[in-house]
């Protein structure tokens, strides 16, 4: 209804309508991400379901729990065993556009703060939703429909007790009337659609599906990305090839960091590879974590350090250096992740002191890069001495003498790893000084031939060089 009045001539009406909520909310969230928002609600579920039980195996918690996406030219539904809605919160609480308690959820590891995920995801696709959920305290099905987004009077939706639920306890939402352009991204004969959110998943969910949650897409189990790094095969060698790590807890929220070689240095040749772009990395650079979710993966851009305050800027050169910092809370909202929760915070000040971390854990590692960069015996040697590893059990790795406090920032601890040298480093010493140019022209007229035009360093290299024999006859 567009011309609602108020029933008091002196007050005006400030009520939203649904349209605008509807528009607005999806605007600025992308479709892929907006279908991550609804995974992470069956998570989500999966988190508070564990929370009512004692997990049997800690590393592998998601264990038994699973989400399944279909999508085609005609619908897209997501169906879960997490849990379900409880009848009492999908009242009052599930169906709102925003939460307004944000205490809820306080003790679990859960990422949904805002209230809008599931809507925003709804109405980003199509005009028509079936929501249907069994919960071990009831069940529901709640319908969305097109009557309901253009009539701005009633804010509530009818909850159906009766409607067909899905047979675990756990919630189904199928989306039909798919908007134009949803349709077209979704039809197998025009789009990709089905590989893009594949990827997307193997990233994001990395870590969720490493610890026991299965994935489907179109009936095809999604397989999670790798984050591995190298440690040495000998872990009480003093120095050798292994990564440097951070961990603090500030304010409720723990941190760690680690940074290191993610394989071998490239060849001469995949490096001009990737140089000519004929090859590409996609494990190079900074990978986010905020409660098991990836938020940023490979990122090699100022947002993770690179190229600021003495960081160069990323260069293939550095392609097998990769890096994980993980954020994790019982409060959500304390994460340094944007509203759409696939991107960082930058105006965290949390992700500030880490970056600080990040910065000088680059720096670390791009130095030694730079020490390596020809491919020698030595170096090709200095590689098999290692072993790769997931990266997230690195810090096991590092033997307990052998952290350091951190006094500034965070505080915390950390492990900068000894990283080898080239051997001709360490039996070899610079020289460099400066003399006047009368005096070079003097040495320069007393070592080389009349009309010979050495640079000043090689008159300093011939001078040694006589001084040398000098020394020796
Ligand atoms: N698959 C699901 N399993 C269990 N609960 C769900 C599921 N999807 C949505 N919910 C419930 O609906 C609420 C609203 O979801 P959403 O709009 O994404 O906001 P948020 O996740 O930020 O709270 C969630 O807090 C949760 O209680
Ligand atoms: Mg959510």
């Amino acid at each position: 209804m567009t011309n609602k009045k108020s029933a008091d001539a002196n007050k005006v009406v400030a009520t939203p309508t649904k349209r605008f909520f509807v528009e607005m909310l999806t605007r600025d969230i992308e479709l892929d991400d907006a279908i991550l928002d609804l995974l992470d609600n069956c998570l989500d579920g999966a988190v508070r379901t564990n929370a009512k039980k004692r997990v049997k195996d800690k590393s592998r918690p998601y264990a038994g729990f699973w989400a399944e996406i279909t999508l085609d030219a005609k619908h897209f539904c997501i169906k879960d065993n997490c849990g379900g809605i409880p009848i009492d919160i999908a009242r009052s609480h599930a169906f709102r556009f925003g939460r307004e308690d944000n205490l809820r959820d306080k003790d679990f590891h859960t990422v949904g703060t805002y209230g809008i995920g599931m809507k925003r995801a709804i109405f980003k696709m199509g005009s028509d939703c079936w929501v249907r959920s069994h919960h071990a305290n009831g069940s529901f099905g709640v319908h969305i429909d097109e009557d309901w987004i253009s009539g701005d009077d009633k804010w509530e939706l009818d909850m159906d007790r009766q409607a067909e639920v899905p047979k675990d306890e756990g919630v189904s939402l199928r989306i039909t009337k798919l908007l134009p352009g949803i349709e077209h991204h979704f039809d197998p004969n025009k789009g990709n659609f089905e590989e893009v959110i594949k990827k997307k998943i193997r990233l994001h969910y990395a870590y969720i599906i490493k610890k026991g949650f299965v994935v489907k897409v179109n009936g095809h189990v999604v397989k999670p990305s790798d984050f591995q790094t190298l440690i040495p095969v000998d872990l009480a060698s003093d120095s050798a090839i292994a990564p440097y790590i951070y961990q603090a807890e500030e304010g409720g929220v723990s941190v760690q960091l680690i940074m290191g070689m993610y394989e071998r240095f490239p060849s001469q040749g995949e490096l001009d590879d990737y140089v000519d772009g004929k090859r590409s990395k996609d494990t190079a650079g900074w990978t986010v974590v905020c409660n098991d979710r990836v938020v940023l993966a490979n990122d090699t851009s100022h947002m993770t350090g690179w190229g600021e305050s003495g960081v160069p800027v990323y260069h293939s050169q550095f392609i097998m250096l990769s890096g994980l910092v993980e954020f994790i809370s019982n409060d959500a909202s304390k994460l340094p992740v944007t509203t759409t929760k696939r991107g960082v915070d930058l105006n965290s000040p949390l992700y500030a002191d880490v970056k600080n971390i990040m910065r000088d854990a680059l720096k670390h590692f791009t130095s030694f890069t730079n020490h390596w960069k020809t491919q020698t015996d030595e170096r090709a040697n200095m590689q098999t001495q290692t072993r790769a590893i997931d990266i997230r059990e690195a810090a096991q790795s590092v033997r307990i003498d052998k952290w350091q406090d951190v006094r500034k920032g965070l505080k915390g601890r950390r492990f900068v790893p000894e990283l080898p040298k080239p051997k001709e480093e360490k039996t070899h010493a610079k020289m460099s000084f400066t003399r006047s140019k009368d005096e070079v022209q003097l040495v320069t007229d007393f070592l080389f031939d009349p009309g010979a035009n050495p640079k000043p360093s090689e008159v300093g290299e011939a001078a040694f060089d006589w001084a040398l024999n000098e020394a020796k006859a």
